[in-house]
């Protein structure tokens, strides 16, 4: 604390993220992020963006990043978007998420969040003084659209769910947009790939609905830091808005290069999501025969208990023998553990060590 701070910054109460410790030989399944490398394709495009002498470095990059903007829309063909229909935003989608919350949420009445779900949504309430009401999930951890079709000042949910893995059909997102025409519902899709359908063939029908979307996962480039938004042009300008009031450069050249490269590299992509899908359903009967209640899951992780153990004990048992996974210290899942989906050496050194320590 300081005297220094202005008011703000006392009453803040930031996002943790999930610890990123440099010891060898670590299992580290606590983050989500991809086991495997990202597309050949994006690293020689990177390679490429930086040459031998970096000279392309000296220039800012283009500010709109147009090129990513177009390969979004070339990914997504099949529902005919057009470049205004993206905005592309670096360090994560977790900065685009920030200036959709003060771009499209901050209005007079509340906003609705699920009460189990990304925990970065209640901090960005508190960093813009965006109220919200908690809305909690039913018995099975799932979303109940008709909890929300009520007066709101936006929607904010994840499909699949964080850190649950719940997968929400694309009806029911379809319900939950045409139920609350007079607010943005925002779907984010971070993990979508692993075992859901997108949303973005809604937004050309539903000009409330902005779907999120990172390649941290699916295209397993976390440490270059991008994520964009699909939604109607009017959205999106408001997106814009708000960037080029913050940053007129959030992508850099190297990003724009292997983001760009990656979303083109879908083969790439079907054949590695493939693989952590498969590995997951291994993993899922694994723990399930040493007694832990899996929940299903349609993302790059399980959320798992064990009825007859603790989950902080576990955690800390598998972290002696450096496996690392996230256990939240929140109400009502503080008996869960969250494992990310890891190679198939990752998952069977786990399954290992949790038999061991049961
Ligand atoms: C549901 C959800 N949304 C968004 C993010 C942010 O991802 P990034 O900022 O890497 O794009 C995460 C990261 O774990 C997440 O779990």
């Amino acid at each position: 604390m300081s005297h220094y701070w202005s008011p703000l910054v006392h009453s803040l109460t930031p996002y943790v993220p999930g610890e990123q410790p440099k010891l060898s030989n670590l299992v580290k399944l606590n983050t989500n992020e991809n086991p495997y490398p990202p597309s050949p394709r994006a690293v020689a495009a990177i390679q490429r963006e930086i040459g031998n002498d970096g000279a392309s470095l000296r220039l800012y990059p283009p500010p709109n990043a147009d090129s990513l903007k177009q390969a979004v829309v070339d990914y997504f063909a099949e529902f005919a978007l057009t470049p205004a229909h993206v905005f592309v935003g670096g360090n994560g989608s977790d900065e685009v998420l920030a200036h959709t919350f003060m771009a499209l949420l901050k209005h007079d009445r509340p906003i609705l969040l699920p009460d189990i779900s990304y925990s970065f949504y209640p901090v960005y309430c508190g960093l813009y003084g965006i109220d919200s009401i908690t809305i909690p999930l039913d018995e099975h951890f799932a979303i109940r659209v008709e909890d929300y079709i009520r007066e709101n000042g936006g929607i904010v949910i994840a499909n699949p769910n964080a850190p649950t893995g719940h997968l929400l059909p694309l009806g029911d997102i379809e319900r939950l947009v045409a139920g609350n025409p007079q607010s943005v519902v925002v779907v984010d899709e971070a993990y979508i790939d692993f075992g859901g359908e997108t949303a973005i063939g809604l937004v050309r029908r539903f000009p409330n609905l902005l779907v999120m979307r990172t390649l941290s996962k699916s295209h397993a480039l976390a440490g270059l830091r991008i994520g964009y938004a699909v939604g109607d042009p009017a959205l999106i300008e408001a997106l814009e808005r708000v960037k080029n009031s913050f940053n007129s450069y959030p992508l850099d050249r190297v990003a724009i290069a292997g983001a760009t490269a990656a979303m083109a590299d879908r083969e790439y992509l079907e054949k590695t999501r493939r693989t952590v899908m498969r590995s997951r359903e291994v993993l899922v009967s694994r723990l399930e025969q040493l007694g832990f209640d899996v929940l299903p899951s349609a993302a790059n992780f399980i959320f798992v208990r064990h009825p007859q153990r603790d989950a902080a004990e576990l955690a800390a048992r598998l972290r002696e023998r450096s496996i690392i996974v996230r256990h939240f210290k929140l109400p009502r899942i503080d008996q869960h553990l969250r494992i990310t989906i890891g190679s198939d050496g990752q998952c069977d050194l786990l399954a290992a060590a949790l038999k061991e320590i049961l």
